[in-house]
């Protein structure tokens, strides 16, 4: 019938996490673009718990505004007295509540699914207290050490800082991951003393207190100890990104995507790439980017939350925010698209070109030299080069729109706020300030004056000056 429990979550998150030396608190640095804490928390999601309380403190209202959500019970502990107090903190939501509970470190990321079930269905099926994640270390250094008696049965953790020499020895190591049952939990807890070199409570000490109750206290050692790692300085963090990025190219390219130079190619978890897409050296996908089938993106490309269709191709560097892409554009050499900027099918955005809230039709054409702010331009027109929409006045932003097959010459400024009709045609060099009425021409006339011989006569003038 055990299997029939209910299982509950509680996420140990409230450390400073002083190693790191930063302001920040260590769940929130990011990896792989999420902050290192929603790594453990959304993977133990999936196992469905019915209940998850996440203990904060450091910065514990950042830590809530980053997750967002709503379906977990926020525990504070005021001060951080070791992971065995900081998992009393969390009896309160749990008072009512007789199932398995399983605990994990908000530094400990790389934990998988398929381990936590496995330790709940051991932990089930032995009928145990407390199960314990541990791993086998060639450097275990850091870790709490996994101590065992002759017969090879666990007796206790010990932690680094309070273990003998020959107990640094011991390779395996304590992971930090645990399902115990949450009526010893609780109980255990409260006779935990802090009596070791931190002068912490430590939540592994409800191994051995357990022990001497006489209850079975079963241990599952991970295969890969890989995804048991933690991260608990800046360069640990930066090992795993990179390890994290790895594993993130490898899946891309075993569904079918070309990434040209790996190793300079930066893909968070939440992006998604079509088949055939090929991506060139110094590419960074970031947040929500979605990419479709068959693109070509040459490379220095910085993409963060741009949606784009199939066979669109990104010239090499170009820097794409918060945008939308329809199939068959060409963007870039050298362009930038700002948040806000929606493109339909076989736009064309070429270099020096800088678009921000610009929605643009199908077919059109802005290839050189251009600003487009707050802009709708309709299908088919073409944007000359050095085209400005002057949307700003120092005060407020104005909006410019623009038909369909419009040609816009070269040299044109737009005064916003301003709309040019259907087939409208502004000549060269034009400062248009006035609604433009569907297919009129628009154009400042200048008289254009020529002197002939006066290159000459110039020279002549200023050579006399230098004697
Ligand atoms: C802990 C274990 C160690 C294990 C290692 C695995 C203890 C005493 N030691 O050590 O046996 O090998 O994890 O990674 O548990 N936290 C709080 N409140 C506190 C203290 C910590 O919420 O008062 C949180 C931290 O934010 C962190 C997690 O608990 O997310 C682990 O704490 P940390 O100090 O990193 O423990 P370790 O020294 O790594
Ligand atoms: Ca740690």
């Amino acid at each position: 019938m055990r299997n029939m429990q209910e299982l509950g979550v509680i996420l140990l998150a409230a450390g400073q996490g002083t190693r790191m030396k930063s302001a920040l608190p260590k769940v929130l640095h990011p990896l792989a673009g999420r902050p290192l804490f929603l790594h453990a928390l959304t993977t133990a999601q999936r196992l469905a718990p019915s209940r998850v309380a996440v203990v904060i403190g450091h910065g514990a209202e950042s830590v809530r505004q980053a997750y967002g959500g709503e379906d977990v019970v926020w525990v504070i502990q005021e001060k951080q007295m070791g992971t065995g107090h900081a998992v009393l903190c969390a009896k309160a939501p749990f008072a009512d509540f007789s199932g398995d509970l399983l605990i994990l470190s908000g530094d400990v990321p790389l934990i998988k699914e398929s381990t936590l079930r496995a330790m709940v269905e051991q932990h089930r099926n032995r009928k145990a207290m407390v199960t314990l994640l541990t791993a086998s270390l060639d450097r275990p250094t850091g870790y709490g050490r996994v101590v065992r008696d002759a017969a090879g049965s666990v007796t206790r953790i010990v932690e680094e800082n309070d273990a003998s020499d020959a107990q640094r020895q011991i390779r395996e190591v304590n992971a930090g991951v645990y399902v115990v049952s949450s009526g010893f939990l609780f109980e255990a807890l409260s006779t935990v003393k802090n009596d070791n070199q931190q002068g912490e409570y430590y939540l592994p000490d409800i191994v051995a207190l357990g022990l001497a109750q006489g209850k079975i206290i079963e241990t599952l050692q991970v295969a890969d100890a890989h995804e048991m790692m933690g991260v608990n300085t800046r360069e640990e963090l930066a090992f795993m990104e990179k390890s994290l990025r790895e594993s993130i190219n490898r899946k891309w390219m075993l569904a079918g995507v070309t990434l040209k130079d790996p190793d300079t190619i930066y893909i968070d978890e939440s992006v998604a790439i079509g088949k055939d897409t090929v991506i060139g050296p110094n590419t960074q996908l970031r947040g929500k980017t979605v990419i479709g089938e068959r693109c070509r993106i040459d490379g220095t490309a910085f993409l963060t939350d741009v949606e784009i269709g199939d066979d669109v191709e990104l010239k090499f560097s170009v820097m794409l925010t918060g945008s939308r892409i329809g199939a068959g554009a060409i963007i870039g050499p050298f362009a930038q698209l700002r948040p806000g900027t929606e493109l339909g099918r076989n736009v064309h955005i070429g270099n020096f070109v800088e678009a921000k809230a610009a929605q643009i039709g199908d077919g059109t054409k802005a290839n050189h030299l251009t600003y487009l702010g707050d802009v709708t331009i309709g299908h088919d027109s073409n944007i000359g080069a050095g085209t400005i929409t002057c949307n700003y006045d120092g005060f407020q932003k104005y909006k410019t729109k623009i038909g369909d097959r419009v040609q816009v010459g070269s040299d044109t400024t737009l005064i916003a706020p301003i709309v040019l009709g259907d087939d409208v045609y502004v000549a060269t060099a034009s400062t248009v300030r006035q609604d433009v009425p569907a297919g009129a021409l628009v154009f400042n006339p200048r008289e254009e004056k020529i002197r002939e011989g006066w290159t000459e006569q110039k020279r002549q003038q200023m050579k006399g000056k230098a004697k």
